[in-house]
């Protein structure tokens, strides 16, 4: 395996080099050469000139099924005709003001339409909508702590930077763990009130509950976590933690950042039949502009209606991404898309599935609507398998679908694909294909 990382790390080295020059000339006004810190994975940043479709083109030129999405925004795919033409539209009446707008208003019906949840609110990202949400369960309940799963990331604000990778050494025992700061900028009484639990352990929650007792005002969790690689939950944990958490007066928020849009039309929410008091989504929404959005039940909601929270932000509901979300949501995430992404996710998901047994690889598929992901390991329910899991496999898969013009995201073992509406056959049959250039070389060249 390592053979083969040098291996393709060299290929994809030789035919970036106008990536690596920008890289370079980046380093001088860019910390780290970079706009954001996830977009810098070994060997190389790879910087994109453009994306039509199903398809993206590097600055070498080089032109790849785009699998990444942008982090899981791409559903829409790029330049899709529809969010073309509202931007557009928009952008010629002017695209800001800090004033509603109508779009606004068909946009937050859209919402309760697929997540069965009846007020929201705008804001910018996942980051902001999670952060509301911490901070609405909070007001609701007067109390200072949120239960949160371990391995799980909810963006870069303090109280969701507390165990989202912590090192085993750090990490405290698996029943029990530690809440342990991302990054010393989290100061350590704020990661205090952040309360760890593995994911889909029922009895941990309730410890919690027990332990600090009257203190936790809700819990945040991904329905299906999807960043660290894909864990769906087992029947009933979604619905079971709901009564548990109300039993103690606590509130819960889904975390729907990534799966909202992605998994179903109305996210895992609709996916698994469990409404929470709370949902954040963001990423799919507004067809590939930063929007994120926070909608829940009136208890919560309504404190924010009569201002007991303020839910504030300059660009909240701007004219331009709220455009681009009506068009998404009317006119991109249709029930014909959504049957669409249907066929190729199983043409997909089957023909890895094949590779897998032929070559007889460890590991298996698992995928949601328009996501998924190859798990090269036996058993991934949790952080604790997570960390077990050995990520050169995933390296290595990001390596060969990259040379062989599909763009998965880095970071192979926490990520997985993204599929938009404007994917085709053709897309989901390079990747299988470069899924088994990578298995025929792990076995020696030898094709099953
Ligand atoms: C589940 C989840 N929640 C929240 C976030 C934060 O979203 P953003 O990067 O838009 O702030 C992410 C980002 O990857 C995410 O995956």
């Amino acid at each position: 395996m390592d053979d083969l990382i040098v291996e393709q790390e060299a290929i994809m080295l030789a035919r970036t080099t106008e990536s690596v020059r920008m890289r370079e000339e980046a380093q001088s006004v860019l910390a780290g050469g970079v706009a954001s810190s996830w977009q810098d994975a070994p060997p190389c940043a790879v910087w994109i000139d453009r994306g039509k479709g199903s398809r993206i083109w590097d600055v070498d030129g080089f032109e790849y099924s785009d699998f990444h999405g942008g982090f899981g925004v791409g559903l829409a795919g790029h330049a899709h005709p529809a969010i073309v033409e509202a931007v557009q539209d928009r952008v010629t009446k002017g695209t800001h003001f800090a004033q509603p707008t109508e779009d606004a208003i068909v946009v937050g019906r859209e919402l309760a339409k697929r997540y069965g949840l009846p007020l929201w609110r705008y804001n910018n990202s996942g980051t902001e909508a999670t952060m509301d949400a911490f901070h609405l369960m909070r007001v609701a309940t007067g109390r200072s702590k949120v239960i949160k799963v371990e391995g799980s990331y909810h963006g870069h604000h303090d109280a969701a930077q507390v165990s989202v990778y912590p090192r085993i050494e750090q990490a405290g025992s698996v029943e029990q763990p530690n809440s342990v700061r991302y990054s010393t900028g989290i100061p350590d009484p704020m990661a205090q009130l952040t309360i760890i639990v593995p994911f889909a352990d029922l009895a941990a929650v309730e410890r919690a509950l027990a332990t600090h007792k009257g203190e936790i005002a809700g819990m945040i969790v991904e329905p299906i976590m999807m960043n660290i690689g894909m864990i769906p939950p087992p029947a009933g944990y979604l619905a079971d933690l709901k009564d548990l958490l109300h039993k103690h007066g606590a509130w819960l928020t889904f975390d729907e950042v990534k799966t909202g849009f992605g998994v179903a039309p109305g996210g895992a929410t609709e996916l698994l039949g469990v409404t929470p008091d709370l949902l954040c989504t963001a990423k799919a929404m507004a067809g590939g502009l930063p929007c994120g959005a926070i909608g829940g039940v009136p208890e919560l909601m309504g404190l924010i209606a009569d201002r007991t929270y303020e839910q504030v932000g300059t660009f909240n509901g701007n004219p331009l991404t709220m455009a681009a979300a009506r068009a998404t949501m009317q006119s991109v995430l249709t029930g014909d898309a959504y049957r669409h992404l249907d066929r190729l996710r199983e043409a997909q998901v089957s023909g890895c599935e094949d590779v897998l047994k032929r070559y007889d690889l460890p590991g298996f598929v698992r995928a949601f609507g328009a996501k998924g992901a190859v798990i090269f390991t036996d058993r991934l329910e949790n952080y604790r398998d997570f960390l077990n899991y050995d990520d050169q496999w995933g390296n290595a898969h990001w390596l060969y679908q990259h040379n062989g013009g599909a763009f998965l995201p880095p970071w192979g073992k926490c990520e997985q694909w993204t599929m938009s509406v404007q994917h085709t056959m053709e897309d989901v049959n390079c990747f299988v294909r470069n899924f088994e250039t990578f298995a025929r070389a792990l076995r020696g060249g030898t094709i099953a």
